[in-house]
């Protein structure tokens, strides 16, 4: 009998270790923020898979999406028992968080890190309690790569040169090509990976284009607000703006916003080109009108790959370290394919 099959039988048990916890922190667990799924144990739950969720925070259309698509299999339906935790954008809520997994004995750790670097002791922690670590969407900068299973989500890198490569695209339609493009970056949260594989892939593409003079790398944090104070002061202190390079639409928002306002226009035929990430429903309907030149999506829907990966387990079987979501560049040409399509 293999470890996780041990743990099947053994599941009767942690449920009243956990309904135990439970009761003890339910006062405590509140403070984890109205995303908390409140629930009932009942005699009849002792068979379902409890999954302890954290998730980075709700800082943007995306992450709302990617939230929802966990939301989705995670049910009792499909056999689970959700405990969700949304961190605000704060690594200690993680940490916090893991750790009421851990004494609540789930069977399952499943999290997105909100950055790269700090998880050696919690995670070592959820080793020794014998609970697997699925994480989702960002990496962790680890010593040991066995203090976690497996990891789902998007290639950053291949992200940031698909904008690089999108970019160079509409530069040599525009006979662009020996003109200097003065660059703008509004980068997301720092330390996380989306943030740092985007960075390197655009400047892997960038480094091979002598004519692109990358001005500034402006900290937006993902969000909207910081995105367009952020672009407001760069409209501000550089008067040559080509092109902005904005790591999420939340932070594409907030730029447009303060590109209209400095007078400005954005898009092929204007004065600024706006690269974007995520490829969001409200973001498309922007390239549509050629207001953002290209979308790189970020695939947030990977809640069915966790399942699958929890049933993989669940019968014992081996699964693949790392496992990488399908996505795909959003210009005017092709973008009406996908807002065709339902959500
Ligand atoms: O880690 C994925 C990134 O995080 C998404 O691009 C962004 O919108 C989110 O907040």
């Amino acid at each position: 009998m293999n470890k996780r099959q041990i743990n099947k039988k053994d599941r009767v048990w942690r449920w009243i270790a956990a309904a135990a916890v439970m009761l003890l922190l339910a006062g405590c667990s509140r403070e984890y923020g109205e995303a908390e799924k409140e629930d009932t144990l009942t005699p009849m739950d002792e068979n379902l898979i409890v999954v302890g969720v954290s998730q980075v925070g709700s800082e943007s259309v995306w992450r709302t999406a990617n939230t929802m698509s966990l939301q989705k299999v995670f049910t009792k339906e499909n056999g689970y028992f959700m405990i969700f935790n949304n961190a605000r954008q704060k690594q200690e809520n993680q940490i916090k968080a893991i750790r009421s997994f851990i004494s609540q004995r789930v069977d399952y750790i499943v999290f997105s890190p909100i950055m790269e670097d700090g998880w050696e002791t919690v995670l070592r922690e959820a080793k020794e309690a014998d609970i697997p670590v699925i994480l989702v969407d960002r990496k962790v900068k680890l010593q040991d790569q066995s203090l976690y299973t497996c990891w789902v989500g998007s290639d950053f890198k291949n992200e940031g040169r698909m904008a690089g490569e999108a970019l160079a695209y509409c530069l040599r339609k525009q006979g662009r090509q020996r003109e200097n493009i003065h660059i703008v970056l509004l980068q997301g949260t720092q330390g996380a990976t989306a943030t740092i594989g985007r960075a390197e892939g655009f400047q892997e593409i960038a480094q091979k284009h002598e004519n692109w003079l990358i001005l500034e790398q402006a900290d937006g944090e993902f969000t909207t607000a910081k995105g367009q104070e952020e672009m407001e002061r760069l409209l501000h202190r550089y008067k040559d703006i080509d092109v902005v390079v904005s790591q999420n639409d939340d932070m594409t928002f907030g730029a447009l916003a303060a590109i209209e306002e400095a007078g400005k226009t954005a898009g092929e035929d204007g004065d600024i080109l706006v690269i974007s990430f995520d490829a969001v429903k409200g973001a498309l309907k922007l390239v549509e009108e050629g207001k953002i030149t290209a979308d790189i999506e970020c695939n947030p829907n990977q809640g069915e790959y966790v399942d699958q990966i929890i049933r993989k387990m669940e019968e014992g079987e081996a699964v693949a370290k790392l496992h990488f979501v399908p996505e795909r560049v959003f210009v005017k040409e092709n973008v009406a394919e996908d807002l065709g399509e339902d959500d």
